[in-house]
């Protein structure tokens, strides 16, 4: 019997046949190369379905001078074979500022989307499904940093990305879970204070006031991904797999983020799993990543809990396709709104400048 791939949902079950079977099987044949980066989560049979859809995604992207921007919790048919750039969602951020195409697709969430057009703001942005929206953004407004401002005054407020663009305009500068606490220090020093406000995931904010001197005043946002997670559960998962390396994201809670190996943003657990290939992994987030590493981390075993994204499941390579075709849907932001949120992300870019590339994907 023939071994079927491991990952953790169906992807090409979920398009509709493009083209006649003819087209269908050209386009598989001429795009083999590319399959063999999904070889090893997409079985060979369903290929012929999905390379129609990347095929025509390709030539329009060329035709159309478009980008994709891709964050790494896409799935893998999206990730290893249409993205131009894969990344978290600084690498995104710091993508968009210096992007060259004049249409940017975001395969992520809408706040992803609103920050490419806050730092990009004469491109044209469009999001293939306007529902993709985030727990964590959807926890706050504009008008509850002004209560918190002054609930707080002469506090800076950092403000995580996961936010709407009103938000960011009235914040004093962003993070990302990959920058988080480079810039919750600096901003305090800069600022000479030793508290700072910190919104508005509450796990993110108590990860980040264990590794700094600075208090941290946190808010009650929660990721409905990350949230999920339970210590118990975790230390079942070390007990019935000896060995087994643990990696976090820091919007966990912070007594699973304490029995984990490495905690860092998506980006971060990647590199550490290409770089160290554990035996086995655990990584605690969002599911289809470990589907991305695995594809590239042949020999590494990915202990998947699966916990899906409802919201970044929504962007599919059907709604890419479509939104490339009809210009659907584009995110525009108020420009005096857009102007002062770009103050927070550009605080956020001086104060921590990029240590890493982003990283390039393997699309043509
Ligand atoms: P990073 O990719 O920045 O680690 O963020 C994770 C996340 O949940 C984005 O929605
Ligand atoms: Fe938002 Fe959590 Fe989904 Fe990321 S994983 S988009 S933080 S709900």
């Amino acid at each position: 019997m023939t071994e079927l791939p491991i990952r953790t949902q169906p992807l090409a079950v979920h398009l509709p046949p493009l083209g006649d079977p003819d087209e269908a099987l050209a386009a598989a044949a001429e795009l083999r190369g590319t399959y063999a980066r999904v070889a090893d989560v997409v079985p060979e049979i369903e290929w012929p379905v999905m390379a129609p859809y990347v095929k025509r995604i390709l030539d329009l992207k060329r035709e159309k001078n478009a980008v994709i921007l891709a964050h790494n919790y896409m799935t893998p048919d999206i990730f290893h074979t249409v993205a131009d750039f894969s990344g978290d969602s600084l690498q995104l951020a710091q993508e968009a500022a210096k992007v060259e195409a004049s249409l940017i697709v975001q395969a992520g969430v809408h706040f992803m989307a609103e920050t490419s057009k806050i730092l990009s703001p004469e491109k044209t942005v469009l999001i293939p499904d306007l529902r993709a929206g985030c727990s964590l953004a959807a926890s706050i407004t504009g008008h509850d940093v002004r209560l918190l401002k002054q609930k707080y005054p002469g506090l800076p407020v950092v403000t995580y990305v996961n936010t709407t663009a009103d938000v960011k305009a009235e914040s004093d500068v962003c993070c990302t879970s990959s920058n988080a606490v480079e810039i919750v220090e600096k901003i305090a020093a800069e600022r000479g204070v030793d508290t700072v406000i910190m919104v508005p995931d509450e796990y993110l904010a108590k990860n980040v006031a264990k590794e700094t001197k600075v208090n941290v005043i946190a808010y009650h946002g929660r990721c409905e991904v990350h949230e999920q997670f339970s210590a118990a559960e975790i230390r079942a998962y070390k007990a019935a797999n000896p060995g087994v390396v643990v990696l976090a994201h820091p919007e966990c809670p912070p007594d699973v983020v304490e029995e984990a190996d490495f905690a860092g943003s998506t980006s971060g657990m990647i590199a550490y799993a290409k770089r160290e290939r554990p035996a086995k992994v655990i990584m605690l987030t969002e599911c289809s990543m470990s589907d991305n590493v695995a594809a590239e981390t042949p020999g590494v075993e990915f202990i998947r809990p699966c916990n899906l994204c409802p919201h970044m499941k929504r962007i599919t390579l059907a709604n890419i396709l479509e939104c490339l075709e009809t210009g659907q849907y584009e995110v525009k932001v108020d420009p005096a709104v857009a102007a002062a949120a770009r103050e927070s992300v550009e605080a956020m870019l001086r104060l921590a400048p990029p240590k890493t590339k982003p990283l390039a994907s393997a699309a043509e």
